[in-house]
């Protein structure tokens, strides 16, 4: 989904970027609006990474690594680009357009209608087919429950669903599109047969696809909707949506494995589980979760499946989690799974199991210290080496520092020790700045002192009284004032971090980044009548090139009519 370019300009208006720097790394004020600190994009001892304010915009003078407010995320986060305009549209209180193309906006509506009337065709059969509700029954769910989850049956038969809704060619293809039904040579089916039904809500509540268990013993117990444009499956969670209704602030989330698990967690009262959808988790879905809530709980089987899986779940938390976030690992007694447990112990007692899940780092210390033997000193020195490893992928920040002294505590050495045998073999910075297309040194003192005022102060451009004819102006550099200006013009931006965003994929962003990140050394009150000066200047020295330019003709080819005029005048008008 593109999102469209005032939506990404309002975000960026809205977000403080020194507000965001902060919660990952420690900076200190050192001027009116300006912070520094260690630069997290390389290994330093020294701080050289400063992030502006008013520029909204960050600058390490060691490794060049620069950006706005949604490139940190990119490059520290390594959300992309969409991921990182969500983030911070929630954190600012705005929802994300629809979708910014209205062709497939339009496609999406019918897909969202067809499958709504899929769950009602299933719920209806759920209702004239007693063996499949006495199934739900006798699993324990509540007529309750089965309604809020929405489920229903898929009765025997190859064409149920393509006779009910799929008539004519366009109605199969579409049923074709959303998943529920498969073509084969000619022929169409119904791609779930005698299954319950159990439809997947995405977290405005839309129905975007389904899993069924098979009530004989056809393979694979579970089915679910393949990949389609409205469903992709490593993104959502079942239950979510239903979690959302009950809980305005999500102060916790549990992560199970099951359709059931999650249903029977809410029918006990449990309305915070959640459940991925037959895959591992990824780090989709904990971007998902950690923007809802900061208290996870990964609910896994207690033998070596589960483990394992929990494991899978840890590494790619790691890279996002800080000392705000809560992460615990609930390991179930073997043979249960979570609709067992809680049907075995009731709410309470699961609820107290959650509570004394693992936390992170006892989990995390578990598994290294199974590893390796910790007796002998070759073992310690792998324990570091394989902590270490990890333990960067954290974010910097207090959580990462306590897990860096732990590890200091279990080998014994001193954290300042560790760290002086592991800067031994530092990693490289991982973003070199590409080199500048564009040189500076080419680009004349007026047109860059005005691209500097420009970059520092976008607001500047409503206060200026901006020449016309700007087409004409030939010098060096120019066609990025232009730029500027025709963008300045379509969108009042007042941030170097706004305006950047304009030149994500230009080949003279390097340059601007340079260029923004120089502090000017005129005090600000006089940045007006300097960007002012600037453009008279530039007039000037365009006139002046024009000049040189015809003057060379005239003495090689001799001028038109037309030309001749056009020097007159500017000789006569020169200053
Ligand atoms: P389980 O096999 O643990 O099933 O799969 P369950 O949830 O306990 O269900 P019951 O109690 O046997 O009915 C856990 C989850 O893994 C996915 C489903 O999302 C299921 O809920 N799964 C499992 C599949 O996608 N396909 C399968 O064949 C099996
Ligand atoms: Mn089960």
């Amino acid at each position: 989904m593109k999102l469209p370019q005032d939506f990404i300009d309002e975000v960026l208006a809205r977000t403080d970027i020194i507000e965001l720097v902060e919660q990952r790394i420690t900076l200190k004020k050192t001027g009116q609006a300006n912070y520094q600190g260690l630069c997290p994009f390389h290994n330093e001892k020294s701080p050289s990474f400063s992030v502006n304010r008013h520029k909204q915009f960050y600058y390490c003078f060691g490794c060049k690594a620069s950006g706005n407010a949604i490139s940190f995320l990119t490059s520290y986060d390594k959300l992309t680009f969409p991921e990182a305009v969500e983030i911070l549209a929630h954190k600012a209180g705005m929802s994300l357009p629809e979708t910014s193309n209205h062709a497939p906006a339009k496609a999406q509506t019918s897909d969202f209608e067809l499958l709504h009337k899929a769950a009602n065709y299933f719920k209806a059969a759920l209702k004239k087919h007693p063996t499949a509700r006495d199934y739900l029954l006798n699993r324990g769910l509540t007529p309750d429950i089965i309604d809020e989850f929405g489920l229903g049956y898929a009765p025997s038969g190859w064409q149920n669903l393509v006779d009910a809704a799929g008539k004519t060619a366009t109605s199969k293809t579409k049923l074709q599109e959303v998943g529920l039904i498969i073509q084969k040579g000619d022929r169409w089916f119904d791609r779930f047969r005698e299954r319950v039904m159990f439809p997947i809500h995405n977290k405005k509540g839309q129905i975007i696809a389904f899993g069924g268990r098979t009530l004989t013993t056809e393979q694979p117990k579970y089915l679910n909707s393949p990949e389609t444009k409205v469903f992709h499956k490593s993104r959502e969670l079942y239950g979510l949506f239903q979690a959302i209704q009950h809980h305005r602030e999500l102060d916790q989330l549990i992560v199970v494995e099951g359709y059931l698990d999650t249903i029977s967690l809410h029918q006990f009262g449990i309305k915070n589980a959640v459940a991925t959808l037959g895959t591992a988790i990824t780090s989709n879905h904990i971007h998902l979760l950690l923007r809802l809530t900061n208290d996870v709980v990964f609910c896994f089987d207690g033998d070596s499946a589960g483990e394992k899986a929990a494991w899978r779940a840890l590494e790619i938390v790691l890279p996002m989690v800080n000392e705000g976030i809560k992460v615990r690992f609930l390991f179930l007694p073997s043979g249960e799974d979570p609709d067992s447990f809680v049907r075995k112990v009731g709410k309470e007692q699961f609820l107290a199991a959650v509570n004394n899940g693992v936390s992170l780092s006892d989990f995390f210390f578990k598994k290294m210290l199974a590893q390796t033997e910790i007796e002998t000193i070759a073992g310690k020195t792998r324990l570091v080496h394989i902590a270490n490893k990890k333990l960067h992928h954290i974010p910097k920040g207090i959580f990462q520092e306590l897990m860096f002294n732990r590890l200091a505590n279990i080998v014994g050495i001193s954290q300042d020790k560790i760290k002086e045998i592991l800067e031994a073999q530092e990693r490289p910075a991982p973003n070199p700045a590409p080199p500048a297309v564009y040189d500076s040194g080419k680009i004349g003192t007026p047109v860059l002192l005005a691209l500097r005022l420009l970059l520092q102060a976008p607001g500047l451009a409503q206060r200026i009284a901006i020449p016309p004819n700007l087409e004409e102006i030939q010098l060096e550099g120019f066609e990025i004032i232009r730029k500027i200006l025709s963008i300045l013009n379509q969108t009042p931006l007042q941030t170097t971090g706004c305006l950047l965003e304009y030149f994500s994929n230009d080949p003279v962003q390097p340059l601007l980044m340079e260029l923004a990140a120089q502090d000017l050394l005129i005090p600000d009150p006089g940045w007006q009548n300097e960007l002012q000066g600037a453009f008279e200047r530039i007039l000037e020295a365009n006139k002046g090139e024009q000049i040189q330019v015809l003057l060379a003709k005239g003495s090689k080819k001799g001028l038109t009519m037309d030309e001749k005029l056009l020097l007159q005048r500017l000789l006569s008008t020169r200053k």
